[in-house]
């Protein structure tokens, strides 16, 4: 390539790079976007293209290279320049005022002190590093001397500049990783559907999301971050806090908004009784505010203890916790048959909502807590989000009350519930409890599944409870007039829903499986299996336990979910009727002819034309599969650059290593 040329894409690559960074931070920092997302389309397809073409061109700072690449087997630690420590806690106003005098009588000054107030953020602490402006690694705080190397994870959390666009020589900025309420609910929501286990608290998923070997994993949570305090820095000074904080956000990294400056305990105390009773509206945990000397040279004189600053303390708030009386106790049945303990309380407001009920999780729970009818217990709401009950306050239980032992019987159908010794899950095990059906429904017209708009929970209970459905197939017999008996039925609404019903019998077939409720089969199962299957249903059905077990990321356990389903006569039938009521699967890339039919991919290192998703996404559109390890089910290994340690195990297992040009021809 003569240089020139080389030369020109050189600065091409840059520009794009440039603008690109710039347009992400007006998106995700100031939700401010300056050009419309066509257009910003257009712009990473150009920069896509180039660097497919001039590989050895591709910046460091390239936002292609935010996606997550290849798996780690496990995090490298890095060590802090300088520690990331702890901070004292002010629990009362008198620990705040103490702070003060301290500081006054430490500096020696007899005027009020400048302080820095700052929210203190219930989430993840992490380092970031830039060297001449690029981002060159991250890490976690770990013990505070040493921390995991996260570069790959915090690289696809957008907020995170990778180019600062300075030439200053070293430059750490720490800040904290969360994620917002109402990001964690939706999670949440989604994992129950594919039957995973909720995150008990928006700190947890923060932190589980962050520290993921496959950073494709993390870049499917929606992180965020503010940036809070310098680390090491060399070529350039700051003064203070605030200009710290101040300078920050022109380099791409969001602040906090809420930061205040001003001086003395009682400007101290007056942010922190303002931040609290604020705290219930922002969308993200806090625990407290944060209290810092200003100026870097007072800083620098206070000094630090082994573990905190002199200079900084944390005023944390009053815990958000009530007390209130157990009512009852009840047993819940979910789709699955799985009983759930629930504790009816006596309404009360925490955290600014009321609360009337509280899960109690098991019978292991229960009696680890001891919850009793009649008791008065210790509520918060974990994470501020999830009510939990803390405790029993034991002084407070009246004379005549019994533990609490979950009952033999299914509440809604009176079937005997199964409790295997040792496995803290209770199930009812009535496939035709109305509790049951209505979880089921509940999940089939749900919007990852069949997507029936304006089902919700109440005309859910209404029509299982008048008879008119008794299993997911009666949905698409429902006629207006069985709709318009119901209670507060109204013409246009009953129109609407039929509509509703008739627009989702155009499904694929792999959404139409995920809705089919099977146990332990979530969305991406019921792809993989459909496709294995060449979007064959009857395939599926006929399948015996030994394919199901030979299709790659299918294991034991889900193998004999799936076919004790598709073996059991009720649920032949129910698809039968299904179908017969005029589904219509859009098996848009069912052809006789799929290229990759039934070959299971691995990809490892990072490619240059295509993302990691993109790639997945093609592979499944020719009727392949994609896993994340190696096994002996895989057919191919395709290695981008960087491949790492998956080669060798490839060879070992006999399998194809092929490159991403290779990969291209297969599809092509
Ligand atoms: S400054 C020594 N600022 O609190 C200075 N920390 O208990 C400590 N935190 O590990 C860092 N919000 O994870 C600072 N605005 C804020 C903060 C904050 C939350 C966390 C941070 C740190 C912990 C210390």
């Amino acid at each position: 390539m003569p240089q020139n040329n080389n030369n020109t894409i050189q600065s091409r690559l840059k520009i794009l790079c440039n603008d690109i960074n710039k347009h992400n931070i007006q998106y995700y920092n100031y939700d401010n976007p300056i050009i419309s997302d066509y257009e910003y389309d257009v712009l990473f397809k150009e920069l896509i293209d180039l660097e497919a073409k001039y590989p050895n061109l591709i910046r460091n700072d390239s936002p292609s290279q935010r996606v997550g690449s290849t798996p780690l087997k496990k995090f490298t630690s890095i060590k802090h320049k300088i520690p990331l420590l702890s901070l004292d806690n002010g629990m009362t106003e008198e620990d705040l005022v103490n702070f003060d005098k301290r500081i006054k009588k430490n500096l020696n000054v007899s005027s009020d002190i400048e302080y820095v107030l700052e929210p203190k953020l219930d989430g993840l602490a992490v380092e970031l590093i830039y060297e001449n402006g690029i981002f060159k690694t991250g890490s976690t705080r770990g013990d505070g001397f040493l921390g995991e190397n996260i570069t790959q994870n915090l690289k696809t959390i957008n907020q995170i500049p990778l180019n600062i666009n300075n030439t200053f020589k070293t430059i750490e900025i720490r800040g904290e990783v969360f994620i917002n309420k109402s990001d964690f609910i939706k999670l949440n929501i989604k994992r129950l559907g594919e039957n995973e286990q909720p995150f008990a608290n928006p700190r947890n998923c923060a932190a589980g999301s962050l520290r993921q070997l496959d950073s494709s994993i993390t870049s499917s949570r929606p992180l965020k971050i503010f940036c809070y305090a310098p680390g090491y820095l060399d070529g350039i000074n700051f003064d203070s806090q605030q200009e710290f904080l101040k300078t920050i956000p022109s380099w791409g990294f969001p602040v906090n908004p809420l930061v205040e400056v001003g001086y003395g305990s009682d400007f101290i105390i007056n942010y922190l009784q303002k931040i609290e009773s604020i705290r219930n509206e922002l969308n993200y945990e806090i625990d407290g505010i944060v209290c810092k000397v200003n100026k870097f040279n007072y800083q620098n004189i206070l000094g630090n203890k082994s573990r905190s600053p002199r200079w900084a303390i944390a005023g944390k708030f009053k815990a958000q916790q009530v007390t209130t009386k157990v009512i009852s106790i009840i047993a819940s049945v979910g789709r699955t048959g799985a009983i759930t303990p629930v504790a009816k309380l006596k309404p009360v407001k925490v955290g600014g909502v009321v609360v009337s009920n509280a899960t109690l999780h098991n019978q292991d729970e229960i009696n680890k807590k001891d919850v009793r009818v009649g008791d008065t217990i210790l509520l918060q709401r974990a994470g501020d989000v999830i009510p939990e009950i803390v405790k029993v306050i034991k002084a407070k239980r009246p004379n005549e009350t019994s533990k609490y032992i979950l009952p033999k019987f299914c509440p809604v159908c009176n079937t005997i519930i199964d409790k295997p010794i040792d496995h803290a899950i209770f199930r009812c095990k009535n496939y035709h409890c109305a509790a049951q059906i209505k979880g089921r429904i509940i999940h089939f017209v749900s919007r990852n599944a069949m997507n029936i708009d304006g089902f919700g929970e109440k005309l859910i209970n209404q029509l299982v409870d008048s008879n008119l459905i008794n299993d997911i197939s009666d949905i698409f017999n429902l006629n207006k007039n069985d709709l318009m008996n119901l209670e507060r039925m109204g013409d246009k609404l009953a129109d609407k829903l039929l509509n509703s019903i008739e627009n989702s019998k155009n499904i694929t077939l792999s959404k139409f499986i995920y809705a089919l409720g099977i146990r332990n089969v979530g969305e991406h199962s019921s792809k993989n299996i459909i496709n294995h299957f060449e979007l064959n249903l009857n395939k599926l059905e006929n399948a015996t336990l030994d394919e199901l077990e030979r299709i790659p990321d299918v294991g034991k356990i889900m193998a004999q979910s799936i076919f004790d389903f598709f073996n059991d006569d009720d649920n032949k039938l129910l698809i039968s009727r299904c179908i017969s009521s005029g589904l219509n699967f859009e098996n848009k890339f069912l052809s006789k002819n799929l290229k990759l039919n039934e070959l299971n991919f691995v990809f490892t290192g990072t490619m240059t034309t295509l993302s990691r998703n993109e790639a997945k996404k093609i592979v499944e559109k020719n009727g392949g599969i994609t896993s994340n390890n190696l096994s002996k089910k895989v057919n191919y290994l395709v290695t981008g650059k960087n491949s790492g340690s998956k080669l060798e195990k490839a060879k070992k297992l006999n399998i194809s290593v092929i490159s991403e040009e290779g990969f291209l021809k297969l599809i092509t």
